[in-house]
């Protein structure tokens, strides 16, 4: 799955601390929304790319292996 936007981007400080708790530029972010999904994924043993340019946008690549269904 590939989830794209056109909105600020990031630069390389952001992108080098985006998956640390409490990481934000927002004046009221919490820094939790891509390190809680960076735990999901990969325990789902997946796999989250995440490709910015600065004042461009900022494309999140998330794959998860298919899994089989027990029920
Ligand atoms: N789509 C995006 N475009 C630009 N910056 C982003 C994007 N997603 C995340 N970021 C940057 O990564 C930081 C951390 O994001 P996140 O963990 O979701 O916490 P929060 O949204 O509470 O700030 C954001 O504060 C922002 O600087
Ligand atoms: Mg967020």
């Amino acid at each position: 799955m590939i989830v794209e936007d056109n909105g600020c981007g990031m630069s390389k400080e952001a992108q080098a601390n985006l998956f640390k708790p409490f990481y934000t530029t927002k004046t009221r972010g919490t820094g939790l929304g891509l390190m809680i999904t960076l735990k999901m994924v990969t325990l789902m043993k997946g796999n989250m790319e995440i490709n910015s340019i600065k004042d461009k946008g900022t494309s999140v690549t998330i794959l998860i292996p298919e899994g089989t269904r027990n029920a």
